[in-house]
């Protein structure tokens, strides 16, 4: 019989839940959701060892647990902190937490280019939200930044190493999906960087599931690059028979073409059904999939400003009266278009 796991209870931003022992600050804190969840640039719940890399997801523990109290007198990683029984810990309400967050954000942009407007990454990167909430508007740096020649790292994937913040995201999942990994971080301190082994392409049958885990820009699909703005494209849901993967996806449609293929995210940007090479970069034809509808992408994101979705999915969302006018609208649409 399985041994029962204890659980604890943990407060965050004056919010407590209940989670099982063992469980992280940073996973505590998505079982209450909202403000109350930090911002992770490393950490991903699916790839064993991640985190403890970046610093953005630090918060202030003001009550270390029941059994002690005491407040932790440092700021605390929260992907790598186990929560306590009795534990008590501040983030969006947390000055310091937010202070430090900017010294981090600050840091992380030291070395990154400025280059949004022409990054593929634009509209879905962690570290364009990061720093809209917590950037400056100048930077304070007298330095050079590095830079890096782009590399092609196989038939698909672009490698802009200016861009990369070295989370290590891409090689923790070569090491755990793939069959060889064939890329690593080399080097160390600031020449450290993400190189192929002997310029070795990448070419391993999941290994373009870096690209989804890819915080940033660094690592892009060459089959995609330059062919439009995320926000302009329609994301819809689809399926099909896939001998290697689940065969779940993302398509990304601008009217009937397939600019994109993506494995399905969660609303903290990470996979949990991870596709092959052959659904994401060769399985571009509309009759290829099982289309099951528009996917639902949450309102803060600018993906959804085009408003794709049909309006009984945006009713769900919003406020019962409006939702009742917009019921009407629909019944009148319905019925006009009979009379079409
Ligand atoms: S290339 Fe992307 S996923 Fe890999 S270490 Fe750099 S930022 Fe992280
Ligand atoms: S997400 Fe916790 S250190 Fe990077």
């Amino acid at each position: 019989m399985s041994e029962e796991v204890k659980k604890i209870k943990i407060t965050i931003d004056g919010k407590t839940t209940e989670v099982p022992e063992g469980t992280s600050i940073l996973e505590a804190a998505r079982t209450i959701g909202g403000q109350a969840v930090p911002p992770a640039m490393c950490y991903y719940s699916t790839l064993e060892n991640s985190g403890g890399r970046c610093r953005t997801c630090l918060v202030e523990v003001t009550k270390g647990s029941d059994a002690d109290p005491r407040p932790m007198p440092k700021l605390m990683a929260s992907c790598r902190t186990a929560a306590m029984d009795g534990m008590e810990v501040k983030n969006a309400t947390s000055e310091r937490t937010l202070e430090a967050r900017k010294g981090v954000t600050e840091f992380l942009l030291l070395n990154h280019p400025l280059d949004c407007p022409v990054c593929d990454q634009a509209g879905e990167c962690h570290l364009q939200d990061l720093s809209y909430e917590h950037g400056l508007e100048t930077t304070r740096t007298e330095f050079e930044r590095r830079t890096f020649d782009h590399d092609d790292i196989g038939p698909y994937i672009k490698l802009n190493m200016n861009r990369c913040i070295l989370c290590a995201r891409c090689v923790l999942l070569a090491n755990q999906l793939t069959e060889q990994r064939e890329h690593g971080i080399l080097f160390r301190g600031e020449k450290a960087e993400i190189s192929t082994y002997l310029n070795k392409a990448l070419e391993n049958d999941f290994i373009g599931n870096v690209i989804d885990v890819c915080p940033v820009g660094a690592l892009t699909d060459r089959t995609f690059r330059f062919q439009s703005r995320v926000w302009f494209t329609k994301p819809m849901n689809a399926h099909r028979n896939c001998p290697t993967c689940s065969g779940k996806a993302v398509l990304w449609m601008k009217g009937e073409k397939i600019l994109r293929v993506t494995a399905r995210k969660d609303i903290y940007g990470e996979v949990h059904d991870y596709i092959c090479n052959t659904c994401r970069f060769e399985t571009k034809e509309v009759s290829a999939w099982n289309i099951e509808g528009p996917r639902h992408i949450d309102r803060h994101s600018v993906i959804s400003t085009n408003h794709y979705e049909k309006p009984e999915n945006m009713v769900k969302r919003i406020d019962s009266e409006s939702a009742k006018e917009i019921s009407k609208a629909d019944e009148k649409w319905e019925k006009d278009k009979k009379l079409l």
